[in-house]
């Protein structure tokens, strides 16, 4: 294409034979490739277009999550792609920089397509943030990480069961489609785009050293600033960007990102300089929303384990629509898990963890569990993950009118009707 402005992209959804684990092989799913899919950039006022194509044998749709985009092309389990055809929606980010994602959201099939490998990773750019210096070679210093678990057969095959209590949870991680991979990094700092791709389970992120590391950026782009820790957590959906310092590091010195406690990822230094970046106190500026300008307030209860699972005790219904808003309204919504967290009912009462996302916007938290939340949270969100008893306020506000979904981001959630939606007038 010619046009500078425009950014045209083509997804086609199709079969492929992987290896995941060196030396097997794996039936996969894939967008242009035997899984996962091209990483897409865009850039503020850049038109997208998109063609997907859908060549699989099932019905597919393709949803851009974090992306603010109105609801005729967010990719809702709405907009079928059926087999054979090109779904080509064209859209204008004007939403700052982030690390955002896609992947389908077919009603009762999302799970089982992202689990064999539909999904991938999008990189929005503005001038705010490449103006801060910050890492910004793709894969070499600045490292799209997309992390799921897995379970395999002794052959190679997926293994997936949706059965159990809080979803499909694999015992092997996944980076990038790769178990036990390795990155060649340079002697420098380094910026991994940290995107929790699984269907079910949360996972803690950190370093085999304990090295200290910098949050940069949350769900829907920069913090305000740096957040400095040891580990993270990211419920399935959940993105991060930190920035870890390499610089002292010789050529051949080796540093595992641990996920939930495995060495997941082997980062190996070359000992090349590839950028000069100085952590600064200041990211962006973040217009904060004040709760004292809520103009209506909604509750919504997360219930329930396994396929019996719910939000204010409904389950999704393609045909009904729960509430409507308009543009512009700054509304409080009061998310809390309900499971039981005190024992003595047996199993069920356990309690499951669950995430709550929501399309067609990016929010703030208020607060969690009463309090303020935690400096990680203190920027853009989408998804955020409660515990069994847990509570979170959000601010939303819309800019753009269509039906939007809002749901668990457990896939097995999801796919048993732990969803709703609502439309933006
Ligand atoms: Cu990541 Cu409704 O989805
Ligand atoms: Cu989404
Ligand atoms: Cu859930």
């Amino acid at each position: 294409n010619s046009d500078p402005a425009i950014a045209e992209y083509t997804l086609t959804a199709d079969y492929g034979i992987s290896e995941i684990i060196p030396n097997m092989t794996t039936n996969t799913l894939g967008y242009n490739g035997n899984l996962l899919g091209p990483t897409i950039r865009s850039k503020v006022g850049e038109a997208v277009i998109i063609h997907v194509k859908n060549n699989l044998m099932d019905s597919t749709t393709v949803h851009w999550h974090g992306l603010i985009v109105s609801g005729k092309v967010d990719g809702g389990p709405h907009q079928i792609i059926e087999t054979g055809e090109t779904w080509s929606p064209e859209f204008v980010l004007t939403q700052p920089a982030l690390t955002a994602w896609y992947h389908p959201h077919l009603m009762g099939e999302t799970a089982t397509q992202v689990y064999q490998g539909l999904g991938g990773l999008w990189i929005h750019d503005d001038e705010a943030s490449s103006s801060l210096g910050l890492p910004e070679t793709y894969g070499v210093d600045d490292v799209p990480l997309i992390i799921q678990d897995r379970a395999f057969y002794k052959d190679g095959s997926l293994y997936y069961n949706p059965n159990m209590m809080n979803g499909a949870v694999g015992n092997v991680i996944m980076i990038n489609g790769k178990v036990g991979p390795y990155a060649e990094v340079p002697s420098s700092w380094v910026r991994l785009r940290l995107l929790n791709g699984s269907n079910a389970a949360q996972h803690k992120m950190n370093f085999s050293d304990e090295r200290p590391f910098y949050q940069i950026a949350s769900d829907g782009g920069l913090l305000e600033s740096p957040v400095k820790m040891t580990s993270i957590e990211l419920a399935p959906g959940e993105r991060a960007e930190i920035m870890v310092d390499l610089q002292s590091t010789q050529k051949g010195d080796a540093v595992f990102l641990m996920v939930s406690n495995t060495k997941s990822l082997k980062l190996v230094s070359n000992g090349t300089k590839t950028n000069n970046y100085v952590l600064k106190d200041q990211l962006v500026e973040i217009e904060k929303w004040d709760s004292a300008d809520v103009e209506n307030e909604r509750y919504f209860d997360l219930e329930g384990v396994a396929h019996m699972v719910s939000i204010n005790g409904e389950s999704f219904d393609m045909n009904s629509v729960a509430f409507s808003l308009p543009v512009g309204r700054l509304e409080k919504w009061t998310v809390s898990n309900v499971s039981d967290s005190s024992g003595g009912m047996g199993m069920m009462s356990s309690g499951t963890e669950h995430s709550f996302h929501v399309h067609g916007l990016q929010f703030q938290v208020l607060s969690r569990n009463g309090a303020l939340p935690p400096e990680g949270e203190r920027g853009w969100k989408d998804t955020v993950f409660l515990k069994p008893g847990e509570k979170v306020e959000i601010l939303v506000k819309f800019t753009l009118e269509g039906v939007f979904m809002y749901h668990c981001h457990n896939l097995e959630h999801e796919d048993a009707g732990m969803m709703g939606q609502f439309q933006v007038t």
